[in-house]
């Protein structure tokens, strides 16, 4: 659900025509509608209600400093993969007590930082890890909260890119030998074991792949709890899949319920870890056709946004919808290209679009999450613009880069 729509034959995010936003901001832009994020965070949150919880939203779908900010006001927590996404939680507000640290490769300048900052707990992903971040604990002389990421080896059944939670992948710690972790980690003296956590993917669109990692974390925790492991928090990770076009992934209600039912006797805290369900349908990029032209096989719609700005469809293979911003019913087939040099530049291929000219705009749909945050300067084309509208009026979030930027850390 979000608020994008046509009034008057116009499209307009909440109030605001993107027409206005491209003639002032300039395209391409990633436009984003504070009231659809603020939407989701309170649908899923109060979709939680019944039992104990926190949400941390997954900071690398989108980590504009304004839109955490954002989130910090509405009291979400934070699971962050990095150092760079910590200072930004930090400096948009985010209280530390709420932040969890994920990822397989964690430095030590990393983890010490996140230490020092007084974070909720590290999600530990191998026992090396465990070795490195005890390390760092005593070395400064602290506790230290940790967490072990399971790895269930359940298929999510999404994008072999974004599948997590097999044997197959980098992610968590097997089952056998996440019981070995805990408990030897009960031998070190600076680490307090506080829960157990799992993330099989993302963009999951069933309720069964999350059920059997349900089914298998609670085992787990039964078993901890039945050798005496006092565990404070079960991460059920993120994932929850969104439309982006004919897809019909489960509600958060019908998400929450499922995780609520196969957790709440265990007397233990939830935490979830969402990132595209808040941000996905928040977000859009804003882009201009540069120009039309037709191959004897095909024909291509040139847009001014390109792989570099949005690399979902190369990368995934990924359906974007495509909504003009003048409302224009007639179709034709087209592939919708961008500027960039590599034949893998496409938004989407022989796809029906509406009739566009030269300097008339698309929206591309759903990119709210893992669009900017993915983005690039390929081919040395600036960063574009973000914009964050609220009602009637809109801010630049993010000015565009310029040329001078490009070459700003270059000696
Ligand atoms: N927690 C962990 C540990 C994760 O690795 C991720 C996503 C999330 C939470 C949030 O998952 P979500 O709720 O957004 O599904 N670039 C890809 C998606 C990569 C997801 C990486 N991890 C895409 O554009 O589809």
């Amino acid at each position: 659900m979000h608020y994008f729509e046509y009034h008057a034959g116009q499209l307009h995010c909440e109030q605001v025509p993107l027409q206005r936003i491209a003639d002032e901001v300039g395209t391409p832009a990633y436009v984003y509608s504070e009231r659809t994020l603020h939407r989701h965070v309170r649908v899923f949150d109060e979709a939680f209600q019944s039992v104990p919880h926190l949400i941390c939203y997954a900071v690398k779908a989108n980590s504009n400093i304004n839109i955490l900010r954002r989130f910090a006001e509405w009291g979400t927590g934070f699971d962050i993969v990095s150092g760079g996404e910590l200072f930004r939680v930090l400096r948009a507000g985010g209280s530390p007590e709420k932040v969890i640290f994920s990822g397989v490769g964690k430095t030590l300048q990393e983890i010490r930082y996140a230490l020092d900052s007084g974070i909720l707990f590290f999600n530990i992903e191998s026992s090396a890890e465990m070795d490195l971040i005890h390390g760092v604990a005593r070395q400064a002389n602290k506790p230290v909260r940790v967490s072990i990421r399971t790895n269930p080896d359940i298929d999510a059944r999404t994008h072999p890119y974004i599948s997590t939670g097999t044997q197959k992948n980098k992610f968590g710690v097997s089952l056998p030998e996440a019981r070995e972790l805990y408990r030897n980690m009960r031998q070190l003296s600076n680490v307090d074991v506080v829960g157990v956590s799992c993330h099989i993917g993302s963009q999951i669109t069933e309720m069964g792949p999350f059920e059997e990692a349900l089914a298998s974390i609670r085992r787990f925790v039964l078993e901890l709890q039945a050798e005496g492991v006092a565990l404070k928090y079960l991460d059920f990770g993120g994932g929850l899949g969104i439309p982006y076009d004919a897809e019909e992934p489960p509600s958060p209600a019908i998400y929450a319920a499922s995780v609520a039912c196969a957790t709440r006797d265990l007397g233990i805290q939830l935490v979830l870890e969402p990132g595209r369900v808040i941000a996905g349908n928040a977000g859009i990029l804003l882009t201009r056709v540069l120009l039309k032209k037709n191959q004897s096989a095909k024909k291509f719609l040139v847009v001014d946004a390109a792989m570099n700005d949005l690399i979902r469809p190369a990368l995934y293979g990924s359906h974007h919808q495509l909504w003009p911003v003048r409302e224009e019913n007639n179709k034709e087939k087209v592939d919708v290209v961008g500027p960039v040099c590599e034949s893998a530049d496409f938004i989407a291929r022989d796809r029906d679009v509406a009739v566009l000219h030269a300097g008339e705009l698309l929206a591309v749909m759903s990119a709210g999450a893992y669009g900017f945050s993915l983005s690039s300067n390929y081919n040395s084309r600036p960063r574009v613009a973000e914009v964050l509208v609220n009602g009637d009026s809109y801010q630049v979030i993010r000015r565009r880069e310029s040329y001078e930027d490009l070459i700003r850390l270059e000696e």
